[in-house]
């Protein structure tokens, strides 16, 4: 009798557990988050942030409890969510310098060379994976006509920065070097990331500057991507902090995961503060929020930036001023130098005037940009394109401006 009545008290105690959790997250998602004005759907967008917000939740339940990460435990669930369309395109699974990559080259035969595609999908660092990319790859080579390159860099938990974008850098590399293997033109190389993994293409390009031994990639394709970790007080993120997927709480969870960097170190992060003032005086003219246009200012009182300076903050958080990690402020003559580029900006996103500030950088410098601007948009809604009734416009608009672009390459 008593095992009967224990067994069924821990039952009682699950349950409520279970709908103690989903309550909460009902009400932080109520509180909390704003819809933007401009989406469509908005039950629909409710919805599918509630289930975002429960597995996140209930990851880091697992985690405490020491079961799994929160990573793998959204992967688990992500990966297994995934429906693979193979379309008419040959997928092949390898390995370049022990990252593994995905091939996906068109079924047809083609008499020439063909376009090849460089894809680094997006996530946090934490978030995606080859299979979950899977049938947005095999769309984007079969519509486009092109090779293309799917990178499954390492992430975390285990794997923090720098791990992620050598696993890019290094693949990258390897698919340039073996262009002529897979049947692509070399002159006609498109590098496309989305989120962090526009973050890695920036970066990569900027580093292959030097590699006068590779191809030189033809152009870049960058989707709502993060270009620095320096200025947090742009409009945009004061403007979209409460704006899902990418919200600024999860922002700054993912950076301090992504740099191994102490939570205590998150409001000195956020206002600036490790900030020298000369260092400041050399970027503001890059970075400040001045440089962003009118109509995206907002009327939310801009916090003096940076903030009072914290002597002992610096060392812990320099990095940050590198190029390396903040590929927007790199000199004039790396701007330059940059290919042609596709810049897609969501205007209800905490890293929109990361593009605008790029954006201006590269015409500053001569380099062609098709900016590709979408109002009705958020951020991470690539993912979502063949999700049925969960797809929203701005989805659809997304990949069709990066097909148009990359077919005229
Ligand atoms: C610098 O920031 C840390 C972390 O927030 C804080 O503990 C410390 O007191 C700050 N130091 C100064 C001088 O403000």
């Amino acid at each position: 009798m008593l095992p009967l009545i224990a067994s069924g008290l821990f039952l009682a105690a699950i349950c409520l557990l279970v709908l103690g959790v989903n309550l909460w997250v009902l009400l932080d998602h109520f509180l909390k988050i704003d819809v933007p004005p401009s989406i469509p759907q908005r039950t629909r967008f409710r919805i599918l942030h509630y289930a975002f917000h429960l597995t996140v939740t209930w990851g880091n339940i697992l985690e405490k409890l020491r079961i799994c990460s929160m990573p793998k435990f959204f992967q688990f669930l992500q990966d297994a969510m995934a429906i693979k369309r193979n379309y008419k395109v040959v997928v092949t699974d390898l390995y370049f310098e022990e990252v593994p990559v995905r091939l996906f080259q068109p079924k047809a035969t083609s008499s020439s060379p063909r376009r090849g595609i460089i894809f680094l999908h997006g996530g946090g660092g934490m978030f995606g994976s080859l299979d979950s990319y899977h049938t947005l790859c095999c769309f984007l080579a079969r519509e486009t006509d092109s090779v293309l390159l799917a990178v499954g860099y390492r992430k975390l938990p285990e794997h923090p920065h720098p791990v992620g974008l050598q696993d890019c850098l290094c693949a990258s590399i390897h698919f340039l070097k073996s262009l002529k293997t897979y049947g692509v033109d070399p002159s006609r190389v498109v590098i496309c990331g989305e989120s962090i993994g526009g973050s890695a293409a920036a970066s990569i390009l900027q580093i292959l500057l030097g590699r006068l031994d590779l191809p030189k990639i033809r152009a870049q394709v960058l989707i709502y991507p993060i270009l620095q970790a320096i200025n947090f007080q742009l409009p945009s993120h004061l403007q979209n902090q409460n704006v899902p997927f990418l919200t600024r709480d999860l922002m700054i969870t993912c950076i301090l995961n992504y740099f191994s960097i102490d939570p205590s170190w998150k409001d000195v992060i956020l206002t600036g503060s490790y900030i020298p003032q000369d260092t400041w005086m050399k970027y503001r003219k890059w970075l400040g929020s001045d440089n962003i246009p009118q109509r995206f200012g907002n009327k939310i009182q801009q916090p003096e930036f940076p903030g009072p300076f914290n002597k002992s903050a610096y060392p812990e958080l320099k990095d940050f001023l590198d190029i390396k990690i903040s590929p927007l402020v790199a000199d004039n003559e790396v701007i330059a130098q940059l290919p042609e580029a596709l810049l897609v900006s969501i205007h209800w996103d905490v890293l929109r005037d990361d593009i605008l500030l790029y954006k201006k950088r590269l015409e500053d410098q001569g380099v062609p940009v098709t900016w590709y601007h979408v109002e009705d948009g958020f951020h991470g809604c690539l993912l979502l394109f063949d999700k049925k009734i969960f797809s929203f416009p701005c989805c659809w608009n997304i990949i069709n401006a990066v097909v148009s672009f990359t077919k005229e390459i």
